[in-house]
């Protein structure tokens, strides 16, 4: 069952074979996609030999083969995590019937749009990171961030799989329509902001690896509770690669603070003008991609009140992040939770039913979560001896949905004037200066085991490789 079937067209574990209809559709839908990876894919890119992991099966332990090959040439496919046997619905009005094989008609508009929405997130990634290539700076890079696009693009047949088989003529039509919005794209954008967005350097890629495919993370965490099983089976196997896209983040961004600190160590300074004369990014600066980051993505959670969050959950569409492991009702009927909002210039607590704040839940389990990693870069900063310390922006910092849409906030909370805002912004989000200075390091380095100015090698290879191996043959 675990074992996945490469002899076909489209490999798989889900017997496609058997279902001629679907495999035609999908094999219709191929092509297209395809066209889509060399118009919008990696660009420049589509020749290299990648040092790529390939799915071979999903058990967890060693689904991954690595070798070289050339991106059109990745075998995108659609992998399951096996069925759990009698598996229950866990949460919601449904708790305790059997999950879902198929897609209940009452609950179809609503699961179709869920699956549509994570479904577009996932091209629309490897649109904005398309050039990032062409300034990359090592080998090492290079390869993790083609290794993140195809996976993206395996997650885009994951959810177009679900549409194909179980959407009908709507799903068909939803799957193309996944290949011709663009990131960015003024007449046909990508559904959420926070993908039309530019990811424009290697920093922004780093940041948005570790807090943006970390929203993915919570996200897909919760239709792994879904009572619809093929969607809570393929988003567990989506999390097994998911883990790698943060680590590519987290240990980018790692390697960024530790080559400043060692430059400030060696020059004895923390003067930005004495950093950036010898090219590496001083910490503000990181705090300003922190500070943006962060509050765009936590803007994809949705409104912190939200009626189709509530329905979404007692229909039984999306559980809370680990819903297995809490110890509530998992009804959540007569539950409150704490959501902020502005009044009389003051943020306030206020309760709210629980059901309509489960936007505002998982949010919170984010935030929860991202903090981890600020504490292990703030690590990299204790250890060389430096005193600064990076943190997480205030939740309501620069936020643009929900109540707290366009309130003035400082990072640490404060509620200001628009005109204290308009004067300090240039300290809290990344201003022009600061991003043509961070475009300004952005340099090609392809030699193998050679990297740019501004980062530190990582500790070790991919896969136990050496640091220096040839991770893109170029040709
Ligand atoms: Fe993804
Ligand atoms: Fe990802």
């Amino acid at each position: 069952m675990s074992g996945i079937n490469y002899s076909e067209k489209i490999p798989n574990n889900v017997n496609l074979s058997e279902d001629r209809t679907l495999q035609r559709a999908l094999e219709h839908w191929q092509p297209n996609y395809l066209q889509w990876w060399q118009d919008m894919g990696p660009d420049g890119s589509q020749n290299f030999d990648v040092y790529l992991r390939t799915a071979v099966s999903v058990d967890p332990q060693g689904w991954a083969q690595f070798g070289h090959v050339k991106m059109p040439d990745y075998r995108w496919g659609i992998f399951l995590n096996p069925a759990e046997q009698d598996r229950k619905i866990h949460f919601g009005d449904h708790m305790g019937e059997a999950a879902w094989q198929d897609v209940p008609g009452e609950h179809r508009a609503n699961l179709r749009r869920i699956i549509v929405t994570q479904g577009d997130t996932e091209p629309a990634s490897v649109e904005q990171q398309r050039h990032l290539g062409l300034t990359a700076p090592s080998q090492y890079d290079l390869r993790n961030l083609f290794q993140v696009n195809v996976e993206e693009g395996r997650h885009l047949w994951a959810m177009v799989y679900l549409l194909h088989k179980y959407f009908g003529k709507d799903g068909r039509e939803e799957a193309e329509g996944l290949l011709e919005r663009n990131s960015g794209n003024a007449d046909n954008p990508r559904i959420l902001q926070a993908f039309n967005e530019k990811t424009p350097d290697w920093l922004s890629f780093f940041m948005f690896t570790y807090f943006t495919d970390r929203d993915g993370k919570f996200q897909l965490c919760a239709l792994a509770e879904s009572a619809f099983d093929p969607l809570a089976r393929t988003t567990k196997f989506m999390l097994t690669e998911e883990a790698h896209h943060m680590f590519v983040g987290e240990s980018g961004v790692s390697r960024t603070i530790q080559r400043t600190v060692d430059v400030m160590n060696q020059l004895k300074t923390d003067d930005v003008a004495k950093l950036r004369a010898a090219g590496v990014i001083d910490l503000p600066t990181i705090q300003r991609y922190i500070n943006f980051h962060f509050s765009v993505t936590i803007d994809l959670f949705g409104a912190d009140q939200s009626s189709n969050a509530a329905t979404f959950y007692s229909s039984g569409l999306k559980g809370r992040y680990e819903e297995g492991k809490r110890t509530d009702d998992h009804v959540l009927k007569g539950n409150s939770y704490k959501i902020l909002s502005v009044e009389d210039g003051k943020l306030v607590e206020k309760e709210v039913p629980m059901l309509n704040a489960l936007n505002e839940v998982l949010r919170d389990d984010y935030i929860t979560d991202s903090k981890g990693g600020i504490e292990r870069w703030n690590r990299v900063i204790e250890k060389a001896g430096i005193q600064f310390k990076l943190t997480a922006p205030h939740k309501a910092f620069h936020r643009n949905i929900g109540s707290l849409s366009g309130a003035k906030i400082t990072p640490d909370g404060r509620v200001v004037s628009e005109a204290e805002w308009n004067a300090k912004v240039g300290e809290w989000l990344p201003s022009n200066e600061d991003r043509a200075y961070v475009a300004s390091l952005m340099g090609r380095v392809v030699e193998p085991g050679k990297f740019a100015n501004w980062i530190a090698p990582p500790v070790m290879g991919i896969n136990r490789q050496p640091v220096d191996f040839d991770y893109v043959r170029f040709n």
